[in-house]
Formats: C-alpha cells, sequence, structure tokens
C-alpha cells in the first residue's frame, strides 16, 4: 500500500509537466546520439575561453592548500561566504552606484532555489490575511517557476499585448490596464531577459512595475538569470534598476557555471536574513566552489570583460545566424514571426494560425530529431489557461477557439548549439511547419 503524500509531497513530489518534457527530451537525446538536433534546453554552450578561465582558477585554488582546504572542508555560513558577498555588493556599487552592503546579499543553491525561497514566502496563505499571489504581468514566461509552490496555485498572470513589427518580428509589451492590484497580491515577478522570449522589458515597463508595486506595497522581483552584470545576455541598452522595493536575482549559471549551483539574491536586509534562515532549514549551507571559483573576478572586474568581449557576443552572433536561417528558410512563403532577440538564449517562434497545436508540432519534429519546447508550457497562471495536461488536445478545433490560441501556436528554439545543428534545425521546423499549413487542422 502507497504511504500517503502531504500537499507538499503532492505538489513538489509527483513530477510536473516540464519535469515530464524534460525527461523526454533528455531521453530522446540519449537514444537519438549525434543526429538529434537538441533546441530544446537552456543549457548554455561551453565556450573556450571560460573553460579556460574556470580551470585556471580551480587550478589557482588547488595550488592554495590552506585556500582549498577551506573551499571544500568547511561550512560557510547559510548566506554564503561573507567576502563574497562583500564583493558582489561592491561591484554592483561600482558599476551601478546602488548603495549595497553585503548585508544586502545572500547567496543560494542556484536562481531557481533563490525563487522557491522568495515565491513561497511571499505568497501564499499566510497568518491573519488572505492568501496571496505572485503577479506575472507578462507570460510567456520562465516554466522553471509554474511547479514552485508548496501551497496550490501561486501565480495570476496578464496576456501580453502583441506588437507586430514588420511582416516577420513582433514584441510583447505589458498590458497595465488589464492589471488588476487588490490585498491578494503578494509580489510582482519579471524575467530579464524573458525565457522562453527574448523579450526584454523595457525601462518604462520596469519603472511602470515599480509604481505598480510600490502602490500596492509589495516587492519587484526581478530575475536576471540572464541579465546585468553576468551573465549579461542583453543585446540592447537597458539601465538596470535596484531599490528597497526590488528583489534581484543573479545567477553564476549562464555565466558557464551550472554546475556550481550558485546564485544571489539582491534586496532589502530582512529580505536576505529570510533567505539566510531558508538556506539553513532546508540545506545547512550553499556550495563554496563557485563562490571561491568567482570572488577575485568580481574584485578585478574580469568578470564584466568577460560578459562584454566573450559572452555577449557569442549569443549576439547565435541570435544572427539563427534569425538569418528562419530567413532563408521560411523565405517569405510561410506566415512566421520571431519574437524580437533582445536577450538570453532562445528565438521564439510563432506560427500565426497554425493548423495544428504546438504539441501536435513537437511530438511531429521529435520524431525527426529536433528537439525544441512546445510554447503552451510557459503560459501558467492565466485564468483561461489550457489544462496542465497538455497531452490532452482531444477538443475539436472550434471548442479551442475559446482558449487563448496563441499560447498553442509557438515554440521556444535554443541557438546556444552549434551553427550547423542550428541550421540543420531550423529546416527541419520550415519543413514541418510547411507540412503543418498544406495538411490543414489535426486535431
Ligand atoms: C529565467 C530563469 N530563471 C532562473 C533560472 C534558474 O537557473 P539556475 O538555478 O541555474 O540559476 C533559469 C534557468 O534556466 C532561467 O532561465
Amino acid at each position: 500500500m502507497g504511504w500517503i503524500f502531504s500537499q507538499f509531497g503532492e505538489q513538489l513530489g509527483r513530477g510536473s509537466g516540464i519535469g515530464e518534457l524534460m525527461d523526454d527530451l533528455g531521453h530522446a537525446l540519449a537514444v537519438g546520439g549525434d543526429e538529434v538536433c537538441m533546441l530544446g534546453g537552456g543549457q548554455p554552450a561551453h565556450l573556450p575561453e571560460l573553460d579556460a578561465v574556470w580551470r585556471r582558477r580551480c587550478q589557482t585554488l588547488l595550488d592554495d592548500p590552506e585556500r582549498f582546504k577551506a573551499v571544500v572542508g568547511n561550512y560557510e555560513p547559510p548566506l554564503g561566504n561573507q567576502s563574497f558577498r562583500e564583493s558582489v555588493a561592491a561591484l554592483l556599487k561600482r558599476r551601478y552606484g546602488w548603495d549595497l552592503s553585503f548585508k544586502n546579499v545572500a547567496v543560494t543553491a542556484g536562481g531557481q532555489t533563490a525563487l522557491f525561497f522568495l515565491f513561497n514566502a511571499l505568497a501564499g496563505p499566510s497568518v491573519g490575511a488572505v492568501p496571496r499571489k505572485v503577479l506575472l504581468p507578462l507570460v510567456p514566461e520562465y516554466i522553471g517557476y509554474a511547479n514552485q509552490s508548496v501551497s496550490g496555485s501561486l501565480f495570476r498572470s496578464v496576456r501580453p499585448q502583441l506588437e507586430l513589427i514588420g511582416d516577420h518580428q513582433f514584441k510583447y509589451r505589458v498590458d497595465f490596464e488589464a492589471i488588476e492590484v487588490d490585498d491578494t497580491l503578494g509580489a510582482i515577478c519579471v524575467s530579464r531577459p524573458t525565457n522562453p522570449t527574448g523579450n526584454v522589458l523595457t525601462d518604462l515597463e520596469v519603472d511602470h512595475l515599480h509604481e505598480v508595486a510600490s502602490t500596492a506595497g509589495v516587492p519587484l522581483i526581478i530575475d536576471q538569470a540572464y541579465g546585468s552584470p553576468f551573465p549579461d545576455v542583453v543585446f540592447r541598452e537597458i539601465k538596470p534598476r535596484w531599490d528597497e522595493q526590488m528583489i534581484l536575482t543573479l545567477s553564476l549559471s549562464k555565466l558557464g557555471l551550472p554546475g556550481t549551483r550558485t546564485a544571489v539574491v539582491i534586496a532589502r536586509p530582512d529580505i536576505i536574513e529570510a533567505m539566510g534562515s531558508m538556506n539553513s532549514i532546508v540545506g545547512l549551507a550553499n556550495s563554496n566552489l563557485g563562490q571561491a571559483i568567482v570572488k577575485p573576478l568580481l574584485d578585478n572586474g574580469e568578470v564584466c570583460q568577460l560578459t562584454s568581449q566573450v559572452i555577449r557576443p557569442f549569443y549576439q552572433q547565435k541570435s544572427e545566424f539563427a534569425q538569418k536561417c528562419v530567413r532563408e528558410v521560411f523565405n517569405n512563403d510561410l506566415p512566421y514571426r520571431i519574437h524580437l532577440s533582445e536577450g538570453a538564449f532562445f528565438l521564439w517562434m510563432w506560427f500565426d494560425g497554425l493548423p495544428i497545436h504546438s504539441q501536435e508540432l513537437y511530438r511531429r519534429l521529435k520524431e525527426r530529431k529536433v528537439l525544441v519546447v512546445p510554447g503552451q508550457h510557459f503560459f501558467f497562471g492565466l485564468n483561461d489557461a489550457v489544462k496542465d495536461d497538455t497531452e490532452n488536445t482531444t477538443q475539436s478545433y472550434p471548442e479551442r477557439q475559446s482558449i487563448w490560441k496563441h499560447q498553442e501556436e509557438c515554440i521556444r528554439v535554443s541557438f546556444a548549439m552549434p551553427d550547423e545543428v542550428i541550421q540543420r534545425g531550423i529546416e527541419i521546423i520550415g519543413e514541418e511547419i510547411q507540412r503543418a499549413y498544406q495538411s490543414g487542422p489535426v486535431w
């Protein structure tokens, strides 16, 4: 007989739609070998310049027996190594003039853990108050948030406005008129740049969200997993912003160190203290390695050189290459639009009026060894959202029209892979899109 799981166990221990999808992608990759075009994951590219820096830093640590002994052999305090926290605060102060000290910095086991702590601390049921939600002012938004609640549904999302640009591009804009502020609001969160779309909210949008958050008396969380100052995969000028109304999450992952599981939260001291408390309860302390590898690069500014001279140019060139492949393959014959590629690692492709569900497109592409992520997974928290069970596409086409069709017409394509993989993948996507439009609806 099975043991009975708690609400926590049910919500976190029984898998999730995206967990299954990631398994599916991993399995397809394992059996498909070299022929597979892996355009589905969020894995950063292995850049030789960066790998050399990490090797050099590890060698330096190994060559310093006392330091090495401390890094692998000591528990650090739950908030992270104090001198690493000081280095993060000093870098942000030098670069942006923000008034910060180590008391504004907490280390966590990756941005994923930071957001899990923040969401569940700021939203959900609370003593003497109505249950609160995290407002996602613009979906599609990072799928990694979707199942992070320990206490029922946690998100309230808002459909964006779509700005059509030329024949083949578009950009999502926050629909401020659709945002409702009431006492169920616990926090507002955006990823900037956004995974999956490559959108970078404008400074004006951030200022406006800041105003909404201040009026409601809740924090504005900006997830900068791809943002400034590292890894700074941002292809347009923006002015990063922080003050005590805001919480930022930064991560070493997209800098090329996802295996170190290291991120930082920038916030006012009471939130930082809460992060330390949660770190100690859930995991005692953080991994020391990422902090030890990166600290000198924060102090001497090398991290900013790496981002501006290696990382950003690499991904920008990849983005341009992927867009060129799309233009050549689709050649004005097929209805497609790409979201403006303003940052992160992904092209977000929208096929207006696509006669098949994006899940079916995903299946057909997988059969041809091209792995992408079907778009519907990124639209969670909408009242009229498609059911979590995205495999169930048995409703007839007209019935499904009541659902916001747009969310079933998009795919996310990573451009972090080698050029030949991107090119082959996009050619096959083009063939399958052509086939879909020619053969008509399949539901
Ligand atoms: C937008 C966004 N936020 C947070 C994360 C979490 O990353 P990590 O836990 O590796 O820092 C990711 C990972 O892909 C992401 O894309």
